[in-house]
């Protein structure tokens, strides 16, 4: 079977900024929840497309730590929705041994749903078929805080010493160990910012910004942004 234009040339890492869940329901006279419940299922066609395609991690922006300041309902509705989600995520992952992975402060999740996302990232942790990294409860400088504050613990017990940190052992301390910086940052809903994604992981990523809302993002938008990231020139600080 011939490949098509992106399934030749794929990034091994590709984080989605997962936005325009709201807008794409208020368009239709929905409540914001329908737009998250739309956004999940994007969310699968997109992981199994990768899959298809040979992209070794995915790296998805789910729930941000700024974004607690939501209203109670819609909070506790994206929470109902994840957990409802994750055990469908669940049986899925063991069919097509994704391995699931979460970067972000978990601690602040019910005790159910920590326990859900421990659970899939260890019965997952030995599979090798495309590795999604789920972010929850996610902010790249809580991210680094912790990070230092991990750092600093390990020094206070004198199990390093503070002038053996450079970047390759930071970077062990990051939720994001062992996992290759993103070389494709994609952002619909037309916005242009980072909103604390990765800013640590993204300092070379290529970044491509769509104007379609994240429910309607399917295999040809994702098709778009690879050929768009195909026609780039990365040079990283070389001539
Ligand atoms: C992204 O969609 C999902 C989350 C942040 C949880 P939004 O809910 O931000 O959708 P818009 O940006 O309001 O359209
Ligand atoms: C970023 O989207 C977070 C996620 C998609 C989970 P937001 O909708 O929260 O970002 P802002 O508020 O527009 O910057
Ligand atoms: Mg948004």
């Amino acid at each position: 079977m011939a490949l098509s234009d992106a399934q030749s040339c794929v990034p091994q890492h590709i984080a989605i900024i997962m936005d325009g869940n709201g807008r794409w329901a208020k368009k239709r006279g929905l409540p914001r929840t329908a737009g998250h419940s739309a956004g999940a299922e994007a969310f699968r066609r997109i992981a199994n497309y990768c899959r298809t395609l040979g992209v070794k991690y995915l790296t998805v922006y789910a729930f941000s730590t700024e974004n607690w300041k939501r209203s109670e309902a819609e909070v506790s509705g994206i929470m109902r929705l994840l957990a409802s989600y994750l055990k469908e995520a669940l049986r899925d992952m063991e069919k097509n041994h994704v391995r699931f992975r979460f970067f972000g402060d978990l601690s602040r999740l019910s005790p159910k749903l920590q326990k859900m996302c421990l659970d899939a990232q260890e019965r997952s942790s030995e599979y090798h078929e495309v590795q999604v990294n789920f972010c929850l409860n996610y902010g790249g400088r809580d991210e680094i805080i912790r990070a230092i504050r991990a750092y600093a613990n390990d020094v206070a017990e004198g199990r390093k010493q503070a002038d053996d940190l450079d970047e390759t052992v930071f970077e062990e301390y990051l939720d994001s160990a062992g996992v290759p910086d993103p070389e494709l940052v994609i952002r619909p809903s037309g916005e242009m910012r980072l909103s604390n994604f990765l800013p640590w992981q993204t300092v070379y990523s290529e970044f491509v910004f769509m104007d379609v809302l994240w429910p309607d993002f399917g295999p040809a938008e994702l098709d778009e942004a690879i050929a768009e990231f195909r026609r780039r020139n990365r040079r990283f600080g070389g001539a």
